[in-house]
């Protein structure tokens, strides 16, 4: 019998599920053993249901293409057969927040990129480098749903992951004020080209939500934990504009800062370069070696250069100057499906796996 933990997807067929197939093939500590979707894929296989809707760059394993995808309103179904589940489905946020409870109700912990449970105050939000701690908040969380293994943990959102890595590592220097604007792909809507035609040549500087999500998770991820709850930091203040531009993978974000301690410019790329957390220390199998690189050329970091760094894990930094309004500006480059998305789910529960919160059942 395998030792691997066995893992159900959940919005399998989706852009996010589909990045979940592809990072854990051959992954050493999880193996992908249940896929659910909607009742409209329920009942086919794998590759049936996806069908034309395939969009990683590498082909579907072969290991998925016979699995019987099972609905995901069948949670006891679907939670029989595994260990935990990564949750990427696109339901109402009532109906994530319900069912992703319900799963862990049956003692099946659930790791979600879905927005609804990021403020919950027993639900951590994790990026593994910067508050691993607050996993803690998962024992007072078990006991409101009653249960001895179940629980959900959930990791932010896309946008804030080309900025947020950058301001921690500049902690000491006291960052008060930010700006920062987001320039995002298309992906991040779950879509390629070929769906959303409208935006080959073209910028539309909206995107429901995201400028909130931009502004206010990275102070929840600096926050403390306090009662068995989250209590999110009250500085720096962040303001931000989330424009969805031509790009098929990599969110940019082009950002302005004013510290308590203004740095020089070589302290600051020190802090970058030499950033490390958990995951680097315990060596997990999806941890960048190096979280940050920074990048001296003036036309660096590009989209399609440098968005695979670190197996998309990584986050590139490049344009570090003083500026005549605010002290710093800088651009950050991170992959949106991989760190932004699925690659950051999965970091968190290998660190969940290491830290003894999540086990065979
Ligand atoms: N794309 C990103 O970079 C990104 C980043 C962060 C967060 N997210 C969030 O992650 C979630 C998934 O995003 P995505 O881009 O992968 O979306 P997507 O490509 O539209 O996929 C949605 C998935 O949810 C399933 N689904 C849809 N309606 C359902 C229902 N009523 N009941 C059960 N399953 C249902 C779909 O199954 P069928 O194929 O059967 O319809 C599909 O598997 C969303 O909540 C999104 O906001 C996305």
């Amino acid at each position: 019998m395998s030792e691997k933990l066995r893992v159900g997807i959940l919005g399998a067929t989706g852009m996010v599920g589909q990045r979940f197939i592809a990072l854990l093939e051959n992954h050493p500590w999880f193996e992908v053993k249940t896929l659910a979707a909607s009742p409209r894929s329920a009942g086919k296989t794998y590759e049936e249901a996806v069908g034309g809707r395939w969009k990683m760059d590498t082909p579907m394993p072969e290991a998925v293409k016979n699995i019987v995808v099972k609905n995901v309103n069948e949670v006891e179904e679907v939670a029989a057969s595994v260990d935990f589940v990564f949750s990427a489905v696109d339901m109402s946020k009532d109906e994530i927040k319900k069912i992703e409870e319900e799963y862990a109700k049956t003692e099946t912990p659930v790791v979600s990129n879905n927005s609804a449970h990021r403020w919950t105050p027993d639900v951590p939000m994790v990026v593994p480098e910067i508050n691993p701690e607050h996993f803690e908040v998962i024992e007072s969380q078990k006991k409101r749903l009653g249960t001895t293994k179940g629980f959900v943990a959930v990791k932010p959102n896309c946008s804030i992951q080309s900025y947020a890595p950058v301001l921690t590592a500049w902690k000491e220097f006291e960052p008060y004020e930010v700006v920062a604007t987001t320039y995002q792909a298309i992906s991040g809507a779950g879509k390629t080209f070929k769906d959303w035609p409208e935006m080959e040549g073209n910028i539309i500087p909206f995107i429901g939500g995201e400028e909130e999500k931009s502004e206010q998770e990275p102070l929840r991820l600096w926050g403390h934990v306090e009662n068995g709850v989250i209590v999110k930091a009250e500085t720096p203040v962040i303001t931000t504009q989330c424009i969805r531009v031509p790009v098929l993978n990599g969110h940019t974000a082009a950002v302005f800062v004013k510290f308590k301690k203004k740095p020089t410019k070589e302290q600051l790329i020190e802090k970058l370069v030499n950033f490390k957390g958990l995951p680097q220390e315990l060596e997990l199998p999806s941890a960048p070696k190096q979280m940050i690189q920074y990048m001296e050329e003036d036309n660096r970091p590009q989209v399609t250069l440098d968005v695979n760094y670190e197996n998309g894990m990584g986050i590139s930094v490049g344009r570090l100057r003083e500026d005549t309004v605010y002290d710093y500006k800088f651009v950050g480059l991170s992959h949106n499906t991989v760190r932004g998305a699925a690659g950051g789910a999965v970091l968190c529960a290998e660190t969940l796996k290491a830290k003894g919160y999540i086990t065979k059942k």
